[in-house]
């Protein structure tokens, strides 16, 4: 049986977390392009694949080998890149059309044969995916409110497959305004930004959602090393 909790083995930021990322339900990371959401995520990822758990990382922008190429070699990933999954989900809009909830879902069956069959049940067990990222699927798709049926969607069928889901959201300067589409749908949001300190330019991460815990609510500067997010 695995905890009810998915740590991140980020130390400081799993006690900030109640432990982690809860597994029922989803949790989104939102921030800029190039804050640190992909290396968090992939942090959150070999943690529990070096756990013996069965976890997929899914892009939807760069192809998946680049972040292998890229981060493979660090030493947060070193020993467990080998143990995740790595997959493409490359769509059309054409993928999408009619918008419809069995075509949102059959996205999964056709993206990940071996794991989900044509009606899109387990045939084996996954235990964090994560999906980098949703803005890529906005854009396809278009349409706030159609968005946001998706996103429901998929967010219902990864809870009722009892998948720990990471869900990363890119958001650029008009950020405070938007802040993550699917936050309402999640059960735990961090955001992550550059901050300005006595002019000293950082990296900072903020909870702003962690259902079930009382979590700090001010922002925890970070910094990427070799090793990984550290706070
Ligand atoms: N070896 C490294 N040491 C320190 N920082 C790194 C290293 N590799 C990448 N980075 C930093 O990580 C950032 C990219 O992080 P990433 O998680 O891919 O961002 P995001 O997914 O938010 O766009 C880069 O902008 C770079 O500053
Ligand atoms: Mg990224």
């Amino acid at each position: 049986m695995l905890q009810k909790i998915a740590p991140t083995g980020i130390k400081k930021l799993d006690e900030a977390m109640g432990g982690g990322f809860p597994r029922d339900g989803i949790s989104l990371l939102v921030g800029p392009s190039g804050i640190g959401k992909t290396i968090l995520a992939v942090q959150w990822l070999a943690e529990g694949a070096r756990n013996g758990e069965n976890c997929i990382y899914i892009s939807t922008t760069i192809p998946a080998e680049a972040i292998v190429v890229y981060y493979g070699n660090m030493p947060f990933l070193r020993d467990a890149v080998d143990k995740i999954e790595w997959r493409d989900m490359y769509l059309s809009p054409r993928d999408l059309v009619p918008f419809t909830k069995e075509k949102m879902l059959k996205i999964f069956n056709m993206i990940m044969p071996d794991y989900f069959d044509e009606n899109l049940n387990l045939k084996k067990r996954i235990d964090r995916l994560v999906i980098d990222s949703l803005t890529t699927i906005e854009e396809i798709v278009g349409d706030p409110s159609m968005f946001r049926y998706l996103g429901a969607t998929w967010i219902r069928f990864f809870h009722e497959k009892k998948i720990a889901t990471l869900l990363i959201e890119e958001v650029d300067f008009d950020f405070k305004k938007r802040a993550g589409e699917m936050r309402n749908f999640s059960e735990a949001t961090i955001m992550m930004d550059y901050m300005e300190h006595m002019n000293l330019h950082m990296r900072a991460m903020k909870i702003i959602k962690r259902y079930g815990y009382n979590h700090p609510t001010y922002w925890m500067p970070f910094h990427i090393r070799e090793e990984g997010i550290k706070l």
